[in-house]
C-alpha cells in the first residue's frame, strides 16, 4: 500500500521515534492517509482561494528554509492535477528559495486556510522556469494591476500532498473579511444614528413648542 505523503515523510529515523513512542502501529496502515496521486477538486478549490503559502526548500548544507509567498487570491495557480505554478515577484534579492531548488528541486508547499482552520501540505519538485521561456505560461500567470516584478515562474510537479486537523488553529481574517462581516452592523449601526437623529429633532421641536 502506497501512503504517498507519508512515504516521504516517515524516514527511517521518523519511524524509529515512531516506535520508541509506541505509534508505529498507528501509522502502518494510516487510514485516511492513502495516497492521491493527484489533486482532485477538494484541493483545486483550496489552493484557488490561497492568497499566501510557505514554501521550505532544502540547502546544500542541509539546512531547511521556509519562506512566505504571497499575491491575490488564486495566484497559486493549478495547471494540472499534478502541477502548480507561480509567478515569483522580485523581493530582497536574496534569492534563497531560488538558488536552493537549483541544487535540490525538492520543496514542501504550506497552505494555510485560518478562516476555516484548514492546511495543506505539499511535497513538489520544483522547476524554474524564464519568464521568456514559455509566452503561455507567464501569460497565465501574469497577474493584471497587481504591483510586484515577476522575475521568474515557478513550476512545481507534485510529489505527494496530506491534509492536516484543525486542531490549534486560531481563526485569522483578511481584513475586507472583516470590512464584509461587520458591514450588516454597521449598516444597522447608521440606520439607528440617524432614527435616534431624527427622534432627537422631533424631541426638540416638541420641547421648543411647549
Ligand atoms: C525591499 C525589500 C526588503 C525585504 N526584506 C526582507 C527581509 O529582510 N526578510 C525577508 O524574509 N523578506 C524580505 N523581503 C521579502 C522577500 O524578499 C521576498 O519574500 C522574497 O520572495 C524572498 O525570497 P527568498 O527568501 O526565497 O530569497 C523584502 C522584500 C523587499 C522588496
Amino acid at each position: 500500500m502506497s501512503y504517498g505523503f507519508l512515504d516521504i515523510a516517515v524516514t527511517p529515523s521518523v519511524r524509529a521515534m515512531q516506535a520508541a513512542m509506541g505509534s508505529d502501529a498507528l501509522w502502518a496502515d494510516p487510514k485516511g492517509h492513502q495516497a492521491a496521486d493527484r489533486f482532485s477538486d477538494v484541493e483545486a478549490s483550496f489552493i484557488a482561494d490561497r492568497e499566501s503559502f510557505y514554501i521550505a526548500t532544502v540547502s546544500e548544507s542541509g539546512w531547511p528554509y521556509v519562506q512566505h509567498r504571497g499575491g491575490p487570491r488564486g495566484f497559486l495557480k493549478m495547471l494540472d492535477s499534478r502541477t502548480l505554478a507561480f509567478a515569483d515577484f522580485r523581493g530582497n534579492r536574496q534569492y534563497i528559495s531560488t538558488g536552493n531548488t537549483s541544487a535540490n528541486d525538492r520543496a514542501c508547499l504550506f497552505l494555510m486556510d485560518y478562516v476555516h482552520r484548514t492546511r495543506l501540505k505539499i511535497y513538489a519538485r520544483v522547476e524554474i522556469v524564464a519568464l521568456d521561456a514559455d509566452q503561455l505560461l507567464t501569460q497565465q500567470l501574469t497577474l493584471a494591476g497587481y504591483k510586484a516584478t515577476p522575475e521568474r515562474i515557478f513550476r512545481m510537479h507534485l510529489e505527494a500532498f496530506d491534509w492536516n486537523c484543525p486542531q490549534h488553529i486560531a481563526r485569522r481574517f483578511t481584513e475586507p473579511e472583516i470590512a464584509d462581516a461587520v458591514r450588516p452592523l454597521r449598516d444597522r449601526l447608521e440606520f439607528l444614528e440617524s432614527e435616534n437623529g431624527a427622534l432627537r429633532a422631533r424631541l426638540a421641536g416638541y420641547e421648543e413648542s411647549k
